[in-house]
């Protein structure tokens, strides 16, 4: 017996802002498995950031999606079919089917997860892909000392938050920076960072580097980068001596169209000097031997409920689109996910 699914593929590139229209819902039909293959029932699908990169046909550190194909996507379902000897009915597996309700595989890219103490969506956030880049940035290439004060931006985000309360387990002072008064008290009240600063309070990189004067007053020895634009040129400008600055993204500049001068472009390079401070950009799925390592600290935080996450859920596959677009215009609040069962 047959059925069928629901996807979404890519059907055109964005110039400038996504739309609705970049994409295309479609209902196919299940093939059969053939020996060694699996079926996923998708109960989870995440959407972040890097999409918005795959979208586009220029150089990156990863090929571009391609038109027609379904949507790259980190995913976590059950195991719902099996002529993989490695997998059978019922495992809860994390991988990357895509914008799909299910979808069949090798094994390749599988993990398998446990959820007896976690639940299934927190293996896309916390305990997943975002907490690792948290993980990685803040104990890589930050690596804080005490008595140092780390900043982070999107701070109530999927990575922010949990580079922030990393920073607070090992007694940092650590500043947020958010969109809003709603995101800046859940970083301070809910995940305890010491401060928060609402960038959209500021006008230009001066009056968000007073705020963050205000905020920092020992100046910034750790910066972890989500965001870019005014918020990077103003923390730069903070700095002390022989600080770090972990480029973890550069959300402001997603959208730019073809061409356009990046709004995270440095206003004053001679902070370098002034600061000597060192700049590293990385991407997480470069250091994949760090993940078994980091994903169980990670896990065994959120276990002894000492790492808290927040989700945005959207209720269905067909509303990933608009999600998606929210996600680049900051309308999440935590972890953007849709629900797929
Ligand atoms: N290097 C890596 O390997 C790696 C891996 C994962 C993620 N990342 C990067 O990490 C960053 C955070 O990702 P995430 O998954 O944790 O997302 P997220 O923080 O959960 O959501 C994105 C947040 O960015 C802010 N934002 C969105 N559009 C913006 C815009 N146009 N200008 C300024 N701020 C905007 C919003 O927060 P506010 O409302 O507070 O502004 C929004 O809630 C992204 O830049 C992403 O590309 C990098």
């Amino acid at each position: 017996m047959t059925h069928t699914y629901r996807r979404i593929v890519l059907a055109s590139r964005p110039s400038g802002w996504v739309t609705a229209e970049n994409f295309r819902l479609e209902t196919l039909e299940a093939v059969p498995l053939k020996e060694g293959e699996l079926r996923v029932r998708n109960h989870y699908l995440s959407l972040d950031p890097y999409m918005r990169g795959r979208m586009n046909d220029t150089k990156s550190y990863a090929q571009p999606q391609a038109i027609g194909a379904t949507m790259v996507g980190g995913t976590v379902g059950l195991v719902v079919e099996s002529k993989n000897p490695h997998f059978v009915v019922g495992d809860a597996v994390r991988g990357m089917l895509g914008w799909a309700e299910e979808g069949v595989s090798d094994g390749t890219g599988l993990t398998k997860i446990d959820t007896r103490q976690i639940p299934i969506s927190a293996f896309l956030g916390v305990v997943g892909m975002p907490g690792m880049t948290a993980w990685y940035g803040y104990n890589k290439i930050l690596e804080p000392r005490a008595g140092e004060t780390v900043v982070v931006s999107a701070a109530s985000g999927a990575v922010g938050s949990v580079v922030g309360q990393l920073a607070k387990l090992a007694g940092v002072r650590v500043v947020g920076i958010a969109g809003g008064p709603e995101k800046c008290r859940y970083v301070t009240e809910e995940l305890g960072f010491d401060a928060c600063v609402d960038y959209r309070k500021a006008s230009d990189v001066k009056s968000l580097a007073a705020l963050l004067a205000e905020a920092a007053p020992k100046g910034i020895d750790c910066h972890f980068e989500n965001v870019g634009g005014d918020v990077l040129n103003a923390v730069l400008s903070l700095l002390n001596p022989f600080a770090r600055v972990a480029i973890c993204g550069l959300i402001t500049d997603y959208n730019n169209p073809a061409g356009e001068m990046a709004k995270s472009a440095i206003v004053n390079p001679a902070m370098f000097l002034v600061a000597r401070f060192k700049m590293q950009g990385f991407i997480v799925s470069d250091h994949l031997d760090l993940w078994p390592l980091g994903l169980g600290e990670l896990a065994g935080l959120v276990a002894e409920g000492k790492l808290r996450y927040r989700e945005s859920i959207a209720p269905d596959l067909a509303h990933a689109p608009e999600a998606f677009i929210g996600l680049l215009q900051g309308k999440n609040f935590g972890k953007q996910l849709v629900k797929l069962i």
